[in-house]
């Protein structure tokens, strides 16, 4: 069976951890994820995979190391210490991550559109006070503000455009933020989404769901 080896990040230091995400348990939920989708993945002989607040870098390396250089890697985070990071986690595990600092993937411009086959988001999901969202590195990894929605809530519509025909989109969702209310939203788009892993951490209820343009590809 393929796997995804867990990336090197022996590299970073709790000094980054102090302005970066430390891979937690959503992280692995989301690394799990992936390694399960693998075949299906490998058999779309994705060109581009993409990745939108990659912190560490560990998702996309992961990928990135498990794909191999056929594909192309791109991720965005609005924290420019997170995109140092995630390039020298690519790095450290002998593969190429090129990133972007920026607002979800507003500096790509309409670049990748209808470009990406795989597309993953593990955002920032906790139900805070509106404000703050956005108010710091840290707040930038967890706050979601509004049913920890107001970060995911601007990437979605820009979903459908993004994907190729083929395209697969694996994002991380928790209880409080109403995963009918989110498959919903992706339905009225024509995409078409399934639960692919689940675990209960703590008071957390985290999920994977995939969505795509093709119901039957699920
Ligand atoms: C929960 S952390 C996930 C980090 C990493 N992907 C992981 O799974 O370990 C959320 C990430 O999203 C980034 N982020 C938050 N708001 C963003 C935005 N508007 N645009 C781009 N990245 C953002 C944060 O800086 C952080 O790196």
């Amino acid at each position: 069976m393929s796997k995804i080896a867990t990336p090197d990040i022996s590299h970073l230091t709790a000094q980054d951890y102090e302005s970066i995400y430390e891979p937690a348990e959503d992280s692995f939920l989301m690394l799990d994820a992936l390694e399960n989708e693998l075949p299906l993945i490998m058999a779309m002989k994705p060109s581009l995979c993409v990745e939108v607040g990659p912190g560490s870098g560990v998702l996309i390396t992961g990928l990135a190391t498990a794909l191999g250089p056929a594909c192309s890697y791109i991720a965005a985070d609005v924290n420019m210490k997170a995109c140092m990071a995630t390039v020298a986690t690519a790095q450290k595990n002998a593969c190429s991550v090129e990133t972007f600092c920026s607002d979800l993937l507003s500096g790509c411009g309409r670049q990748l559109d209808g470009k990406v086959d795989v597309l993953i988001f593990n955002p920032p999901y906790v139900v805070t006070p509106p404000e703050e969202v956005a108010a710091g590195d840290l707040q930038h990894t967890w706050a979601g503000g509004r049913k920890g929605r107001q970060v995911l809530d601007r990437l979605m519509p820009e979903v459908p455009r993004l994907l190729t025909p083929q395209g697969r989109f694996y994002l991380l969702i928790e209880r409080e933020n109403d995963p009918e209310e989110i498959n919903a939203i992706f339905r009225s788009m024509e995409l078409f989404g399934k639960k692919i892993l689940e675990r209960k951490t703590g008071p957390e209820h985290l999920a994977i769901w995939v969505y795509t343009k093709l119901d039957r590809a699920l």
